[in-house]
């Protein structure tokens, strides 16, 4: 069993939670995931590491209120125990050469792009951060992405906070002033990625994304995490939980990824209303 040591409300649906897992914590690297079980009857959820304590020995989730185990989740409280905390899972984000890094990220996807923005400025990266939310009181990590930026654009989508407008106005506009990036790396919802990754295409920039689907058994097994690559024209599956969650942006089949993810839109509103009621 994984004791919650800490429980926080990052903003009406998204929450922080910190977990002892030791053994997790003395492993993890940013962009890893890990895949835990709220009780033993409990359906297995990836969620990224959003921090790590090697010395205290937890390992920090971030995660929004989206379907029947995330609001089990939440209902757990400070001083509670999780079944199963299994990770680190998945490859981490590379990071080794990169001078310059554009890190965007949409909504919870900052709860992922946040660790590499930390990693990459503790590395000496200049990095920018854009971030967008729909609104301002959707914001998460608004100072941990200041003290981790050189640079740090805000984007809502109604203007209730920093500029009115979509991340990938705020990129091609820096891009358009002639800024150059070893890399964009990019984490939010699928359109977001996609679109942010059409953009680097027209500037020849190298573009990884992060790719989250519906995951099970988190090794490479059951293939409920598969996603096709375009590469030289040829079709190939790779499994995001194991050969990602990383991927280069210019060659995933969004389209396709959006196809899958709304495939059990149904199960999971139904899962959510029994568990609500
Ligand atoms: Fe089963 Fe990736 S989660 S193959």
């Amino acid at each position: 069993m994984y004791k919650i040591v800490k429980k926080r409300e990052l903003n009406p649906t998204v929450t922080l939670m910190e977990i002892a897992a030791p053994a997790v914590a003395k492993k993890a690297q940013p962009g890893q995931f890990i895949i835990l079980r709220v009780d033993e009857k409990g359906e297995r959820i990836p969620l990224t590491v959003a921090d790590y304590n090697r010395e205290s020995g937890t390992v920090t989730i971030i995660f929004q209120i989206v379907g029947a185990t995330t609001e089990k989740l939440n209902h757990k409280q400070e001083g509670g125990f999780l079944q199963d905390f299994v990770g680190p899972l998945g490859v981490p984000t590379h990071t080794e050469g990169l001078k310059k890094v554009a890190v965007v990220g949409g909504g919870v996807g900052c709860a992922i792009a946040y660790p590499i923005a930390k990693k990459l400025h503790s590395e000496g990266c200049e990095v920018h951060s854009i971030v967008g939310f729909r609104s301002k009181d959707l914001v998460i990590l608004e100072e941990e992405f200041a003290a981790a930026s050189t640079r740090l654009c805000r984007r809502s989508d109604d203007g209730s906070w920093g500029e009115k407008g979509l991340v990938t106005d705020a990129l091609r506009k820096l891009l358009e002033s002639g800024e150059k990036y070893d890399r964009v790396i990019a984490i939010g919802p699928l359109i977001m990625m996609k679109f942010v990754c059409k953009l680097t295409k027209e500037f020849d920039i190298p573009t990884t994304v992060s790719m989250n689907p519906i995951m099970i058994d988190g090794t490479g097994m059951c293939g409920g995490c598969r996603l096709s690559l375009i590469q030289e024209g040829r079709r190939v599956t790779k499994f995001a939980c194991v050969d990602g969650p990383d991927f280069d942006g210019h060659e995933v089949d969004f389209d396709e990824a959006m196809a899958r993810g709304a495939m059990y839109k149904d199960f999971e509103r139904h899962a959510h209303e029994e568990t609500c009621n």
